[in-house]
C-alpha cells in the first residue's frame, strides 16, 4: 500500500528553519496548491506557532486557523498540542485544555497530534478524552529519544497504551532528528509485530544526516506515513523534502502517488516565500549537524543555549557545558529534550558550570520538574541531586499524582478578568489569555508592533559584521 505523507511546511519546517516567523498572507499563498496534493494532512498550527504569532508577527493564531481551513477544504489540518501544556510550556488544568481543544477543533484543526514531553500517559488522558468528545483525530505521538530506558520495547508498550486510550493514529516524534535506520526499523516492526492495528507515522529531521535513511528503513518495516516539508523549507534541522520522498517512491509499492508536477508548482511559491525571509537565514541549521548524535542536543536547545551563553560573554564555557548536558540528564532521568525540558536541561547545564557549583543555581521551572510537577520522569531522578536542591526532607516535596490534579479549574476565573478589563472580543480570546496572559492583553490592547510586516520584506540580516579599527564586531539589528 502507498505511503501518505504529512506535510509541515507551515508548522514545524518554518518553526524549525525561521524561527517561527512565516506570516500568515505567505502560508495562504501557497494553501490552495497543497489542498490538491492528497496529503495525509498538513501540520499548521499548535507548536510554537501561537505563541510567536502574537509575540512577533502581531497576528491572532485563531484567524490565521480560520483563513487555513478556507483553502484546505479537502485536506485534514493538523496541530502540534503538548499535552496538558497545549501550546505553552506550563500544566493547563482540565477545564482550560477541554475548551482550548473544542474551540481549535471549530476553527478548523481536523487532527490532533498530542504529546506528553515525558511520555507520561496521564498527561494525554484529558487531551485525548476532548478531542474524542469534539469529533476530531487523535494522533497520539511519542517522543524519541535513546537512553537506558528508551528501548524498543518502551515505544512498542507505549504505543500498545496510546492505542488503548482511543487513539486513531500513532507517531513517533523525534524531535532531535536522532533516530537510525536500524532503530526505525526495529520500532516501526515492533509495534507492527505487537498487532497495534493504527497507522503508524515517523516524524523526525533531518539534523543528524541519517534521517532519509531512517524513513527508508521505516517504509520497509511497514510505516503508513512520514512527516516531510516542501523542499525549499525542508532539511537541515527542518524534515525531509517532501518531493525528494515522493519521487524515491516511485515505481514502488509504497509509491505515494502524489501529482510531481503540481509539486514541482508549490515549490516554486514556496522559493520566492524562502527568498523573502533571507533576513533568516542562518547557514549553520540548514546542513545537517552529526554532533547532535554525540551530545543529544537539538538544535532549538543548542540555539538557545548558545544566545543564553552570547548574552553572559561565556561562549568559551560551551565545551565544558555540552559535557555537563548528557550529566544532568542522565540526573533528571533521562527527559526527552523537547520543549519545554531541553530548556531546563540546557539551562541548568549552563548554570552548573558558569556557577562554579553543581545545583547552587535551580531555576523555579527545574525545581517544579524534579518535584514532579511535568510528570514522571522516564528513569527515577538522582536523589542527590534531590538533596542538594530540596534538603534532607526533599521526599515530602514529591508530588506522585498527574499532576493536573493539584490544579483548581482557571477558566472563568480567567474570563472575568479579561472581561473586567473590557477586552473580550470573541471566546477564543480569553483561551488566548489564560495561556499567554501577558502577551494576550498586549495583543488585544494593539500595543504589539510586529517585527516585520510582509511588504517590508526582504530585510537585511539580523547580524552582520562591521569593522573599526582594524577590530570587527558582530551588530545586532533588534
Ligand atoms: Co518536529
Amino acid at each position: 500500500m502507498g505511503i501518505k505523507l504529512h506535510d509541515q511546511t507551515l508548522r514545524d519546517a518554518h518553526q524549525s528553519l525561521l524561527a517561527t516567523r512565516l506570516r500568515t498572507e505567505d502560508m495562504l499563498e501557497v494553501a490552495p496548491l497543497m489542498d490538491e496534493v492528497g496529503f495525509f494532512s498538513v501540520e499548521v498550527w499548535g507548536g510554537a506557532t501561537f505563541d510567536a504569532a502574537m509575540r512577533y508577527l502581531a497576528e491572532d493564531p485563531w484567524e490565521r486557523l480560520q483563513k487555513l481551513k478556507e483553502r484546505f477544504k479537502k485536506t485534514p489540518m493538523q496541530m502540534l498540542l503538548r499535552g496538558m501544556n497545549l501550546v505553552a510550556y506550563r500544566n493547563f488544568p482540565d477545564d482550560v485544555v477541554t475548551e482550548f481543544v473544542r474551540l481549535a477543533k471549530k476553527n478548523g484543526v481536523d487532527n490532533f497530534r498530542i504529546f506528553d514531553a515525558l511520555n507520561d500517559l496521564r498527561n494525554l488522558e484529558v487531551p485525548i478524552k476532548a478531542v474524542k468528545k469534539y469529533g476530531g483525530h487523535v494522533q497520539g505521538a511519542l517522543s524519541y529519544t535513546e537512553s537506558p530506558v528508551h528501548t524498543v520495547e518502551y515505544y512498542v508498550e507505549h504505543f500498545k497504551k496510546l492505542a488503548e486510550m482511543g487513539c486513531d493514529s500513532l507517531v513517533i516524534k523525534d524531535m532531535a532528528g536522532i533516530i537510525s535506520p536500524q532503530r526505525a526499523r526495529d520500532i516501526v516492526a515492533g509495534v507492527k509485530k505487537a498487532g497495534i492495528d493504527l497507522p503508524l507515522e515517523l516524524h523526525s529531521h533531518c539534523t543528524s544526516g541519517m534521517t532519509e535513511m531512517a524513513y527508508m528503513e521505516a517504509v520497509h518495516a511497514g510505516v503508513d506515513i512520514l512527516d516531510t516539508a516542501m523542499s525549499p523549507f525542508s532539511n537541515g534541522v527542518s524534515q525531509p523534502p517532501t518531493e525528494s520522498v515522493v519521487a524515491a517512491l516511485q515505481g514502488t509499492p509504497w509509491d505515494t502517488g502524489y501529482d510531481f508536477e503540481l509539486l514541482m508548482r508549490i515549490r516554486e511559491k514556496l522559493v520566492l516565500v524562502w527568498n523573502k525571509y533571507r533576513h533568516l537565514h542562518e547557514e549553520t541549521i540548514l546542513r545537517p549537524d552529526p554532533g547532535v548524535l554525540e551530545y543529544k542536543i537539538p538544535g532549538g536547545m543548542m540555539s538557545n543555549m548558545l544566545s543564553q551563553l552570547k548574552s553572559m560573554n561565556a561562549l568559551d564555557k560551551l565545551p565544558a557545558i555540552l559535557k555537563e548536558v548528557p550529566v544532568v540528564w542522565k540526573e533528571f532521568g533521562y527527559p526527552p529534550l523537547v520543549t519545554p525540558l531541553s530548556q531546563i536541561v540546557g539551562s541548568q547545564a549552563v548554570a552548573n558550570v558558569l556557577s562554579g557549583e553543581r545545583y547552587k543555581l535551580v531555576q523555579k521551572e527545574t525545581k517544579d520538574y524534579l518535584r514532579g510537577m511535568y510528570g514522571k520522569p522516564p528513569a527515577p531522578i538522582d536523589e542527590e541531586v534531590l538533596e542538594k536542591v530540596f534538603g534532607p526532607s526533599w521526599k515530602d516535596e514529591i508530588i506522585t499524582v498527574r499532576p493536573a490534579d493539584l490544579l483548581e479549574p482557571e477558566l472563568e476565573k480567567r474570563r472575568e478578568e479579561l472581561k473586567s478589563m473590557g477586552l473580550i472580543k470573541k471566546e477564543e480570546d480569553v483561551l488566548t489569555y489564560t495561556i499567554f496572559p501577558d502577551v494576550a492583553v498586549r495583543f488585544f490592547k494593539g500595543e504589539i508592533r510586529p517585527e516585520f510586516t510582509s511588504k517590508d520584506l526582504p530585510l537585511k540580516k539580523k547580524q552582520f559584521e562591521v569593522e573599526v579599527e582594524g577590530n570587527t564586531y558582530k551588530v545586532r539589528l533588534d
